[in-house]
């Protein structure tokens, strides 16, 4: 009888834990039709973040970049790209439309994590410590020619007011910073004074978003590219505007009548959006509660968490790991993304991946086949969420551009360049995101093509550094 009755126990667990998975699969789904109903209101957002500041929870903000390159750009600069987990540093030779990029060369750093909650002054004078250190290592092949400053592009990838196109306030940190005496600055004032204190000599000619800078990478190789989209640590998208369609513009109508607005999507929010309590809660744990609400359905930094706090429920509610919740399952941010890749990615029989990812992660031993699939099953419920979702962003895009559908007689190709970690190393996330645009294009979806534009990034900062160069300015006047 106690057999009897302990086999009906764990049943009874087994049920209550496909319950919390079958409620969690319920409250995540993205058919089409609310996919298109996320679209139609990132449409509605735009237009209004468009028309006055503060009009919408997308910021829309202007970029200040009006003309985009051109691939005849030339000579040395370097660029600097924080925005992530980590910080890079790069080097880029540019020569000209006969020989486009010479050679980039990259440093990465990691930064260390107190620094991204510390103070101003302590993490603007790591970036430049790295800055310098870097520029030591210029070969003697890099000519600079005499009496010359060297030239940098900064990509700051955070929300950024700009002021030109190499200056602008901080608007609110996101991503896991939080640094309370940099918000409202000139991030580029705060990189000078840096520079100045470790005697480094430079100078910002463009600071730019990683959306924008990726945009302008993109632009440099294909004419045809239109907008660009960041899958990583957060989630961004930035696009060719229309100057005329921009009401908040009072500047001067600039002569391609065109502005790259840098959209801040991350900040998105709508009653169409699928939140379940597990996003509910890891909001309102977060550092920036009841902000960057699209970010934490999709990006990188949070998809391993949401799975994290699915797990932990079930560990408790319904015993899932056994009578006793594992300790390591209790600390936020165990479960990372990639660790989420690796496991939805597991093809063994036996899924050894996952295994090996609850015993070394969460120190739970002996996992049985039927717990590693229901939590493979998890990470995809998880992950095809922020998939379609971004594509449903990439839709409104579209929408707002007029080139969701195909017209009469015109072949209008549109370019989306992408990238990102979470583009870039999860296959499945990628696949179901491309897929989810097919299904959501139709026959349109043959204009379009989804292009990775690695370290576009970075290096397109660099070309925006050279476009803007107070050296060519100073030629061409
Ligand atoms: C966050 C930032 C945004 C950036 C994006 C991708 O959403 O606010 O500026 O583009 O992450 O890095």
């Amino acid at each position: 009888a106690l057999v009897v009755r302990n086999r009906m126990k764990s049943l009874g667990k087994w049920a209550k834990a496909m319950a919390i998975i079958k409620e969690l699969e319920d409250k995540c789904g993205t058919p089409s039709a609310k996919l298109r109903q996320v679209a139609d209101a990132m449409d509605v957002e735009m237009h209004a973040g468009l028309a006055s500041e503060g009009g919408s929870k997308l910021k829309m903000l202007i970029s200040y970049v009006d003309n985009l390159p051109t691939g005849g750009e030339k000579g040395l600069f370097y660029a600097l790209d924080l925005g992530g987990t980590n910080f890079r540093v790069l080097r880029v030779q540019l020569g000209g439309s006969e020989n486009p990029v010479v050679k980039p060369e990259f440093k990465e750093v990691s930064i260390p994590p107190h620094l991204m909650v510390g103070s101003s002054e302590a993490l603007f004078d790591f970036i430049a410590a790295a800055l310098a250190k870097f520029v030591a290592t210029e070969g003697e092949d890099i000519c600079l020619p005499p009496g010359r400053q060297r030239e940098l592009g900064f990509t700051f990838s955070f929300p950024v007011r700009q002021l030109s196109i190499a200056s602008g306030t901080l608007i609110k940190w996101t991503k896991g910073f939080s640094i309370k005496d940099t918000v409202g600055q000139d991030v580029v004032g705060e990189l000078k004074k840096a520079m100045e204190r470790i005697g480094l000599d430079m100078c910002v000619a463009a600071l730019v978003n990683d959306t924008v800078g990726t945009l302008a990478g993109g632009r440099y190789n294909n004419p045809d590219v239109i907008a660009a989209v960041i899958l990583g640590t957060g989630t961004n998208a930035a696009y060719v505007e229309r100057a005329h369609a921009i009401p908040k513009w009072h500047g001067l109508l600039p002569k391609s009548g065109e502005m790259v607005i840098n959209m801040e999507w991350g900040n998105f929010r709508s009653s169409h959006l699928p939140l379940t309590e597990y996003d509910q809660s890891l909001d309102a744990d977060s550092l920036n509660p009841g902000e960057q609400i699209f970010e934490k359905l999709i990006s990188g930094m949070y998809l391993g968490e949401i799975v994290r706090r699915v797990l932990c429920r079930m560990a408790e509610e319904a015993g899932f790991f056994g009578d006793t919740v594992p300790s390591k399952l209790k600390i936020p941010f165990i479960l990372r993304t990639p660790d989420l890749s690796a496991m939805h990615h597991d093809t063994s029989s036996d899924l050894k991946v996952v295994g090996s990812k609850l015993k070394d992660i969460l120190e739970i031993p002996n996992s049985s086949l039927k717990v590693r699939k229901v939590i493979v099953k998890l990470c995809d419920i998880v992950a095809s969420r922020g998939a379609r979702l971004s594509a449903a962003g990439i839709l409104g895009i579209l929408k707002k551009l007029g080139r969701d559908t195909i017209k009469e007689g015109e072949k209008q190709k549109s370019v989306v360049a992408l990238d990102g970690g979470l583009f870039q190393h999860y296959t499945k996330f990628r696949n179901c995101m491309e897929s989810t645009l097919q299904e959501l294009l139709g026959d349109a979806y043959e204009n379009l093509s989804i292009i990775h534009s690695n370290d576009g990034s970075g290096i397109g900062a660099a070309i925006l550094a050279a476009s803007h160069s107070q050296y060519l300015q100073a030629e061409e006047s």
